[in-house]
């Protein structure tokens, strides 16, 4: 695994060998030493989870981290990405992490990266969020260890979603039994290659194992998917009622940030069932894994 750049790439062997790494780093609190290599974060989006995540796997691994001032870098005075990059590697970066608005730009991006650079998708647009997807999945096999015979919803804007497609994948290459996006209509894909969608709330929850909840995403609403926020929460939002239709112990995901009572009722976000900060611990084990899948 020279890149990590989405799930559709790696095998399923390499996914649960990741998943496996991540749950040792996590459960043995043994770390190797990688202070011989170098990473930089170059994240063209905001974040808060993914890019700490990354900045302490990187710390827990002894890498030297360099966090890139986007505002104050030379792309500013022209610069395009492909120079930036370049000047970083031969300063001895060894993993670029990488976050843009741009969909598939981490492709096109290591066509030219030096033979020595890895490059980490850490989300571009609505495309692809592998990593999400690795801590995702990780904390469901925690929880829920026989994913064939598990029935996973996902609720939300699954239109554009990175979180919903790059989890699409890993479901599949899994071989979760089942599958079901919940949406409204104007927020339903064009295509999915696995699972069922529907609009129906009822018929998607009921008897499910694992309910992930998705970010209504404003930003990235054009002006005819825009629905009124009111509405949504009236016929969506995850409440404590609507989550009895699932199994009594089913688990609670959102990948965050979340907006508390607008797709998730802060009393399911913070209740008994709910995972969604094991999420976030979760994550710096799995971007723990993936720095070392890169370098491997
Ligand atoms: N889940 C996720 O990507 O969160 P951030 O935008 O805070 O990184």
């Amino acid at each position: 695994m020279n890149h990590f750049l989405e799930v559709k790439s790696l095998s399923k062997e390499t996914i649960e060998h990741l998943i496996q790494t991540a749950l040792g780093f996590k459960n043995k609190g043994v770390y190797p030493d990688y202070s011989a290599y170098s990473v930089a974060n170059l994240f063209y989006e905001n974040s808060t989870r993914t890019r700490v995540s990354f900045e302490l796997a990187a710390k827990k691994l002894n890498m030297t981290l360099i966090n890139i001032d986007l505002d104050r870098s030379s792309e500013s005075k022209g610069e395009v990405i492909e120079d930036t990059l370049g000047t970083l590697s031969v300063m001895f970066i060894n993993i670029f992490v990488l976050r843009h608005q741009e969909e598939g730009l981490p492709y096109k991006l290591v066509e030219n990266l030096c033979s020595t650079a890895h490059l980490v998708n850490a989300g571009d647009g609505c495309h692809a969020h592998p990593s999400q997807a690795l801590l995702d999945m990780m904390t469901i096999l925690e929880n829920k260890p026989d994913i064939t015979q598990q029935k996973i919803a996902v609720l939300g804007d699954i239109k554009h979603s990175r979180v919903a497609r790059s989890f699409q994948v890993i479901a599949e290459k899994l071989g979760v039994g089942e599958l079901v996006f919940i949406a409204p209509e104007v927020w339903q894909p064009q295509s999915f290659s696995y699972g069922e969608v529907t609009q129906s709330l009822e018929s998607g929850l009921k008897d499910a194992d694992v309910v992930m909840c998705l970010r209504v995403q404003k930003e990235r609403l054009a002006e005819e998917e825009h629905m009124n926020l009111k509405t949504y929460q009236d016929q969506y939002m995850l409440t404590p009622t609507r989550l009895q239709l699932a199994k009594p112990d089913a688990i609670v995901l959102h990948p965050g940030p979340m907006n508390r009572n607008v797709e998730i009722e802060a009393s399911v976000a913070d209740g008994e069932q709910s995972r969604i900060l094991e999420q976030v611990k979760n994550g710096v084990y799995a971007r723990m894994a993936i720095f070392e899948g890169v370098l491997e």
